[in-house]
């Protein structure tokens, strides 16, 4: 979706978005290879999305692996990917349990057969849970989202079901992989880096962003909290002025 996010001004956010950086720096400082900091990182994800109810959070989206991050090793690519799918294996049914419907955005033809089928199944397991909206996004990015949203918008105009007239922002976030999401409210990044890389660049255009030096591994859930606390004194304008 384009334009406000769901929730206005002073209210808690409803979609919170996630950089969760840091992990490689948690194993490094404990002299442990860096997949140790993932599988760390991975068991906070579920305490945050539990955490989301009681703040009111609605929609949590967490940056898992970015198109960019197929340059890492090949021991930690593929020890990433076994890692979603353990995770998804090990925890399906308890995210079902807790109501959390489970999306994935993110160009799935590059990642292997079995852990799109993991993917796939999950998104279909939770399609009816409305508790909490959780995407994980996975070999994504920012710029290659809006690419292939354009290519598909592209072959619309070519197969003449679409006009270049009909070509506008609302128009185009339809081919987005977030199409069914509001914009993100609140964007957070861990570890001390204040950097976008990529991350939600179209749907992050009013975004409020926290970057907290905590490493993601020991963002706790009563940190979450706090920075959901700190967001509702912000005031947003959108571009525009004080009311
Ligand atoms: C960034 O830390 C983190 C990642 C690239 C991977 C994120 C993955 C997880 C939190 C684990 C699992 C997630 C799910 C959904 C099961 P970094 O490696 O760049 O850390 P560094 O900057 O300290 O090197």
């Amino acid at each position: 979706m384009t334009g406000k996010p769901e929730q206005a001004d002073r209210a808690g956010p409803c979609h919170v978005a996630v950089i969760m950086d840091g992990n490689g720096r948690w194993a490094q400082m404990r002299g442990r290879p860096r997949l140790f900091g993932h599988h760390a990182g991975a068991r906070r994800v579920r305490e945050i999305v539990e955490a989301c109810p009681a703040n009111g959070v609605k929609y949590l989206t967490i940056f898992a692996f970015s198109t960019e991050n197929w340059k890492r090793t090949q021991t930690e690519v593929a020890g990433l990917m076994k890692l979603f799918r353990r995770y998804i294996q090990s925890e399906a049914r308890d995210l079902h349990a807790s109501g959390v419907r489970v999306r994935f955005i993110g160009d799935r033809v590059k990642l292997e057969a079995k852990l799109v089928t993991l993917m796939d199944e999950l998104e279909l397991l939770t399609s009816g849970n409305d508790r909490v909206h959780l995407t994980v996004a996975i070999n994504y990015g920012g710029r290659d989202e809006v690419t292939r949203a354009a290519k598909r918008l592209a072959y619309e105009v070519e197969q003449g079901r679409l006009s270049h007239k009909d070509v506008d922002a609302e128009t185009l976030s339809r081919f987005l992989d977030t199409h069914v999401l509001p914009d993100p409210d609140l964007v957070i990044r861990t570890s001390g880096e204040a950097r976008i890389s990529n991350f939600l660049l179209w749907q992050s255009a009013y975004s409020e962003y926290e970057f907290v030096d905590t490493l993601w591994p020991d963002f706790s859930a009563e940190e979450f909290g706090k920075v959901i606390q700190s967001y509702t004194r912000r005031e947003r304008r959108y571009g525009g002025v004080k009311a």
